[in-house]
């Protein structure tokens, strides 16, 4: 990654979301209307990645969180499957070096015990190594579900005892994968679907959404600005009125 100054800085965009969460999607329509396979299509999603994270930290979005295996995506063929926990371990065995120097915190959601044990070696090494960066802190979702990872959430409480009295939203939130970091202020789907999809859906409920046509291996730098733009003009007011609108 450079650290060159960003040549499409959005100077003029005032509000700058810490954290962004994306739902790549379209992979196998890019690769499909190329008469590629599926995996040419994550492989070319895998290159985006990299362009739209160099694009993040010059943007100075503090998180980003991509929703890249999901609970679900088991049920695709198991070439597919396959094919994705190998560009996983590709990128970690070929990415991991630059991404920490360029101070990239890698985190993990989702559940490890499924994957293989190398596998899950290289991503708990991973995040081991990069645990002390803050340039960008980039949070893989990997073999994640919502519901599954609210369901650990309640079992996890039970095991420890929690009292049900002392249940809260703080509590929750410690006991997701994503403890400790904070809500995403815009959520960005590629390819035209309007679908949750079973991602963060605890940690959305204020989320705003931000959602294109583009492929996810089109959406590139320009398209993360539009995505900036359209969120410096939305009105967030959880559930309140808005600041300028002071009388009832
Ligand atoms: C959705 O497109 C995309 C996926 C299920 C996989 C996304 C994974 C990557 C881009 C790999 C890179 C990630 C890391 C962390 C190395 P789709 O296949 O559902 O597309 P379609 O709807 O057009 O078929």
């Amino acid at each position: 990654m450079t650290s060159e100054p960003p040549t499409n800085s959005p100077d003029n965009l005032p509000k700058v979301p810490t954290h962004i969460a994306i739902v790549m999607d379209g992979n196998g329509r890019w690769a499909a209307s190329r008469g590629l396979p599926r995996l040419a299509g994550h492989r070319a999603g895998t290159e985006n990645l990299r362009r739209i994270i160099r694009a993040c930290v010059d943007f100075n979005i503090k998180i980003l969180t991509i929703y890249a295996f999901s609970t679900e995506n088991w049920g695709r063929p198991s070439e597919e499957v396959e094919g994705l926990m190998m560009i996983l371990e590709d990128v970690i065995d070929k990415e991991l070096d630059e991404l920490n120097a360029e101070g990239v915190q890698l985190r993990h959601i989702g559940r490890l015990d499924q994957l293989n044990q190398r596998l899950r070696e290289k991503v708990l090494h991973a995040v081991e190594t990069t645990k002390n960066n803050s340039k960008l802190t980039l949070c893989i979702a990997w073999n994640y579900g919502g519901r599954d990872e609210i369901i650990c959430a309640i079992k996890h409480m039970i095991k420890e005892g929690v009292d049900p009295e002392e249940i809260d939203e703080d509590r929750v939130n410690r006991y997701m994968f994503t403890a400790g970091i904070p809500d995403p202020d815009l959520l960005i789907r590629t390819s035209g679907e309007m679908r949750i999809s079973n991602f963060l859906i605890w940690q959305s409920a204020y989320s705003e959404w931000y959602i294109t046509p583009t492929l996810w291996p089109d959406f590139d730098r320009e398209e993360l600005q539009k995505a900036l733009q359209a969120y410096n003009q939305r009105d967030r007011r959880f559930g309140k009125l808005s600041t300028a609108c002071d009388k009832v």
